[in-house]
């Protein structure tokens, strides 16, 4: 039996800091599962645990807290990967094969995939095989997890897990972002699989279980991949210095630009966001530039504080599921 599920949502084109969010809620004991509910070795989510920096692409930061963590149906998974992924955080000493677990119908992206997506030239992919892996689970020719020999001992049925026993109460932890997702994303600039709310609930959970819904964004965006979207301004290089912004799955230089406020609205919209959080904001004080996007007017505000106001101010008016907006920094606190 199900009591609730909360989700973990990126708002804009990844790397908004949802490993860290993810984290931080664990700690609140409130979950009995974390569960991946999309993507594959693509994600790069970057964690700091007991003072250790860990980046994890498929395993759910549950297993950092000894919570059940499983790798939903909506995933994808490499098998040589997941098991060098495995072995980096057991040796970091997390208990990692006592709390995986991975539902027998996620598909493996194969040696073949991944050789496949290792020629694209045009959408800019991390080369991880997630696309074509998608591809063939949805062509029906794809192998799933069940009939992994290797995978055996941490397949569930994520049904029986969720439904007949319990009571269990899920946090959702995405991958990818809303600017990613294969319909609501900059086609076909995007991912092959849903970065949605709606993607969360693929995995099992009815919607009505859904409790809070945390959107995660950045104080400005960043994008990596084949699409011109770096804006024109002196401060970008600044920007990705402080900010680290240097892909944490391919290490690629991250393309900045400006938050846009309609387009955050938008995804807060479509994902029904009850909780905002904002990361980064000590990116733009260390470099001292507030600025945000408007339906294509730049503003330009003279602290962290004024900016904050108009970002809740119209979030607060456009949107009618959010009731809570908090901003963050680097250093995490929620
Ligand atoms: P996390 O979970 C940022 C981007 C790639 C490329 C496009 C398609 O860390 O936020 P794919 O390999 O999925 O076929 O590539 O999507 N991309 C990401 N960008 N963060 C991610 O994950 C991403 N996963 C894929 O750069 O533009
Ligand atoms: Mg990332």
């Amino acid at each position: 039996m199900i009591g609730f599920a909360d989700v973990i949502v990126d708002l804009q084109a990844g790397d908004t800091g949802k490993g860290k969010v993810a984290h931080a809620l664990c700690k609140t004991g409130d979950y009995t599962h974390v569960i991946r509910y999309n993507g594959g070795g693509n994600a790069g989510h970057t964690i700091y645990h007991n003072g250790k920096k860990f980046v994890t692409h498929f395993i759910p930061v549950g297993v950092m807290y000894g919570i059940k963590s499983i790798i939903g149906p909506g995933c994808v998974v490499n098998v040589k990967s997941l098991f060098d992924e495995i072995q980096v955080l057991e040796e970091g000493g997390i208990n990692v094969s006592d709390y995986l677990m991975i539902d027998k119908r996620v598909n493996i992206i194969q040696e073949k995939h991944k050789e496949e997506d290792s020629k694209d030239s045009t959408i800019g992919t991390t080369k991880t095989g997630n696309g074509p892996a998608y591809r063939d689970k949805y062509y029906r020719q794809g192998l799933r997890a069940e009939n992994e020999p290797k995978l055996q001992e941490f397949i569930c049925d994520i049904y029986e897990e969720l439904h007949l026993k319990g009571p269990v109460s899920v946090l959702f932890e995405g991958a990818q972002g809303f600017e990613l997702d294969v319909d609501w994303g900059d086609y076909p600039y995007v991912t092959s699989s849903h970065c949605t709310v709606g993607g969360a609930v693929l995995n099992g959970v009815p919607p009505q279980k859904i409790r809070n819904v945390y959107g995660i964004a950045k104080a400005y965006r960043t994008y990596v991949g084949a699409k011109h979207f770096e804006g024109d301004s002196e401060y970008f290089e600044m920007i990705r210095k402080e900010g680290g912004e240097f892909g944490a799955t391919t290490g690629r230089s991250r393309q900045i630009n400006w938050l846009d406020i309609q387009d955050l609205i938008k995804a807060a919209n479509i994902n029904g966001v009850s909780h905002l959080i904002i990361n980064k904001i000590d990116v733009l004080e260390k470099v001292g530039v507030f600025k945000l996007i408007d339906n294509g007017i730049e503003y330009t505000f003279k602290s962290t504080k004024e900016m904050m106001d108009h970002i809740d101010d119209q979030l607060t008016i456009y949107t009618d599921s959010l009731y809570d907006v908090k901003f963050s920094t680097t250093p995490f606190d929620i």
